[in-house]
């Protein structure tokens, strides 16, 4: 029996993945949050197959050991930029140290996200799911947008989650002061609002040579939510580890989207890993995605 269309991403789960033999030696890859779970997995993925890593991290300490890591591992001597993406200044300055720093970019990975199950704010005033998970790679990604045009062909990839299916994106209350704050909905908030700035990106860039997709990297056992209460932690640690898979495959699918041949032409998908798959209606909506962007180009100061 065929599952309907809103829940073929059940089916797409367990479907077979694709992968490539291609490497990427030499070729500049950022990626953000590359100290654990799944950015850690697909820095792993990069590295093996010889790309030149640049890792935005906000941790000094996990950063320098996955760098010293991956030196011992694969002869990689990836870079650290240090930056908190729940401060906009500390993303701007990511960015120019990028584009101060090197003459192009094949890839960018956009991955670090958070999950928080209590409404909190960053310093600059937004609700931290949105500001991490949103706002701090839509401004990322523009600040480093005509340096990868300049690269191409260039590819961006978003590192969503099929939690963009939670919803809660609600363009009157993105900061949640109007409705009891829900963990999981302020997660669908920021990934839906990732994904309908992803579309308008893709517009942008056609026929550009560089591309932009998102992905959703699998239900993973990694770090996620671990900055919450005991309750969550214990729920996540002891009950949810036996159903989430090993986050490698994150990584595998990560590296697929940047490196495969037959990927380089694909532009404004979304993947459940490796399989195109369609978002919600929310997250198709062009005329929210216009809103969405102009609000957020507002928000990040643009
Ligand atoms: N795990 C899953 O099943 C799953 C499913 C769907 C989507 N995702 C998505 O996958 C991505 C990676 O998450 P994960 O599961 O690998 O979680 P994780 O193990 O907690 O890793 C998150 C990464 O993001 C970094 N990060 C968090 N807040 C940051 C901030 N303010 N500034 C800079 N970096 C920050 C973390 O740094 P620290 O190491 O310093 O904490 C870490 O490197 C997220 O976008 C998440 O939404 C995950």
């Amino acid at each position: 029996m065929k599952l309907p269309e809103e829940l073929q991403f059940i089916e797409n789960a367990r479907k077979p993945q694709k992968t490539t033999e291609a490497r990427l030696d030499g070729k500049l890859c950022i990626i953000t949050g590359a100290t654990s779970g799944v950015g850690y997995q697909a820095a792993n993925c990069l590295a093996k197959s010889g790309a030149r890593l640049v890792m935005v991290c906000r941790n000094p300490e996990k950063a320098s050991s996955v760098k010293e890591e991956l030196r011992l591992k694969f002869g990689t001597d990836a870079d650290v930029i240090i930056a908190d993406f729940s401060r906009l200044s500390k993303v701007r300055k990511a960015a120019e140290e990028i584009l101060a720093g090197y003459p192009r970019i094949d890839v960018l990975i956009n991955n670090a996200g958070v999950h928080f199950t209590h409404c909190t704010q960053t310093e600059d005033g937004f609700e931290t799911v949105f500001a991490v998970n949103h706002l701090a790679p839509f401004l990322f990604t523009n600040l480093l947008l005509e340096k990868l045009k300049e690269s191409t062909p260039a590819r961006i990839i978003q590192v969503n989650s099929q939690g963009h299916r939670f919803g809660g994106l609600d363009l009157t209350d993105l900061d949640w002061s109007k409705r009891k704050y829900n963990g999981y909905k302020a997660y669908g908030a920021a990934k839906t609002a990732q994904l309908l700035t992803t579309w308008e990106f893709s517009d942008y860039l056609i026929d550009s040579g560089a591309t932009i997709n998102a992905m959703h990297p699998g239900e993973v056992r990694t770090n996620i939510g671990m900055n919450n209460g005991w309750m969550y932690r214990a729920y996540q640690r002891y009950l949810l580890r036996w159903v989430l898979k090993d986050p490698a495959i994150s990584g595998e699918a990560i590296y697929y989207l940047a490196a495969a041949p037959e990927m380089a032409k694909i532009t404004g998908k979304y993947f459940n890993r490796t399989i195109e798959e369609k978002p919600t209606p929310q997250a198709q909506d062009r005329s929210l995605g216009a809103q969405i962007w102009k609000i957020s180009e507002h928000m990040v100061g643009l």
